[in-house]
């Protein structure tokens, strides 16, 4: 038995010297109730709880009364938290030791809850990690374990749990994003692309899942008090601190938005703020381009044909 499989959830009964006949029928009766009591349960799944968001989400899932399912790769973070939540809350908890940054993972871990009969009716997408500096100066290997776990993973999980939403014909998933993915960010340029690219697709199944009963809506943080910025060798300075949201109120806006069905959130007032003027340069910007290049007269035509555009 791997690890992974060793992290129960509260036993329902043991059974003294489990080794003959009638002891292992008991055994397996017992265990087939286990499957039947988590098939009842609305399971929430937590990518990257061992840290950051990843833990403020489950503890506030956890104050709902919701069983959870933990990954990440820090096994002992997982079962430290899985512990307290569980005497806390009287919740059930499992740990899942996974990468994520590989593909295969994501399937075998679908797989192993599948036979431990856990429905996952919300996905809280969060595991993610950053990377500052010159595009050029990134090792490639760096660059391509972010977008595996950004981009490639966050998609496998999405498109495997919501085909399972989907035949069950509810659920809820939280893609978490970054205020960074609404603009090109130098010296972030991979990490703010691959947080659009998480934005464009919560906003396209949010619309394409509207009929088959799930929810599917973007968290779109600023910077955060959490492990990331050192684990993207970002330099704090005190300026930065001082902006920096804690998880708790991020995490409770994600939850909040998810839960009334929205297709996106920003968390905070500044964050707010800053997406509103991002906005409205973008639009200022259009505005002015399509002045100066005539948009609409034959001036606009020939940049539109010279850039390759067709017009409508
Ligand atoms: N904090 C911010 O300023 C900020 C702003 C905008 C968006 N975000 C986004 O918020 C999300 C959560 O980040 P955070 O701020 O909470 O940072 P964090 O404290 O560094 O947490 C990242 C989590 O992801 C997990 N993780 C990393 N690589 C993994 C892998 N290969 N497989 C499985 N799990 C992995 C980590 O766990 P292990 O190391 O144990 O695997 C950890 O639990 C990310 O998607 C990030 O892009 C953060």
């Amino acid at each position: 038995m791997s690890v992974n499989q060793q992290q129960q959830i509260r036993p329902v009964a043991i059974v003294a010297g489990a080794s003959g006949g009638i002891a292992d029928a008991t055994a397996r009766a017992l265990q087939q109730v286990n499957i039947m009591r988590r098939k009842d349960q609305s399971w929430v799944l937590v990518t990257g709880a061992s840290s950051g968001f990843g833990e403020e989400f489950a503890r506030q899932y956890a104050a709902q009364g919701r069983p959870l399912v933990l990954v990440a790769r820090r096994l002992e973070r997982l079962q430290t938290l899985a512990t307290e939540l569980r005497e806390r809350y009287r919740v059930d908890v499992i740990v899942e030791q996974v990468d994520l940054s590989a593909i295969t993972a994501v399937v075998e871990l679908r797989e192993r809850l599948r036979e431990r009969g856990i429905t996952i009716d919300v996905l809280v997408n969060n595991a993610g990690s950053g990377l500052q500096g010159p595009f050029l100066d990134e090792p490639l290997d760096r660059t391509m374990a972010m977008l595996n776990l950004d981009v490639v993973s966050l998609t496998a999980m999405t498109r495997l749990f919501a085909e399972d939403m989907r035949a069950r014909r509810r659920g809820q998933i939280l893609l978490v994003a970054s205020l960074l993915g609404y603009q090109g960010v130098e010296n972030f340029a991979v990490y703010a692309a691959a947080k659009a690219y998480v934005l464009g697709l919560a906003e396209a199944l949010h619309r394409e899942f509207k009929h088959d009963g799930i929810v599917v809506t973007a968290l779109s943080p600023g910077v955060s008090d959490t492990g990331f910025a050192t684990a993207a060798n970002m330099t704090i300075t005190p300026m930065l601190k001082l902006m920096m949201m804690q998880p708790a109120p991020v995490v409770r806006a994600g939850i909040r938005a998810l839960q009334a069905g929205r297709v996106s959130v920003v968390p905070g007032w500044a964050n707010k703020a800053s997406m509103f003027l991002i906005r409205a340069a973008r639009w200022l910007n259009h505005a002015i381009t399509s002045r100066l290049m005539g948009a609409g007269t034959d001036r606009g035509s020939a940049y539109s044909a010279s850039v390759g555009v067709a017009r409508q």
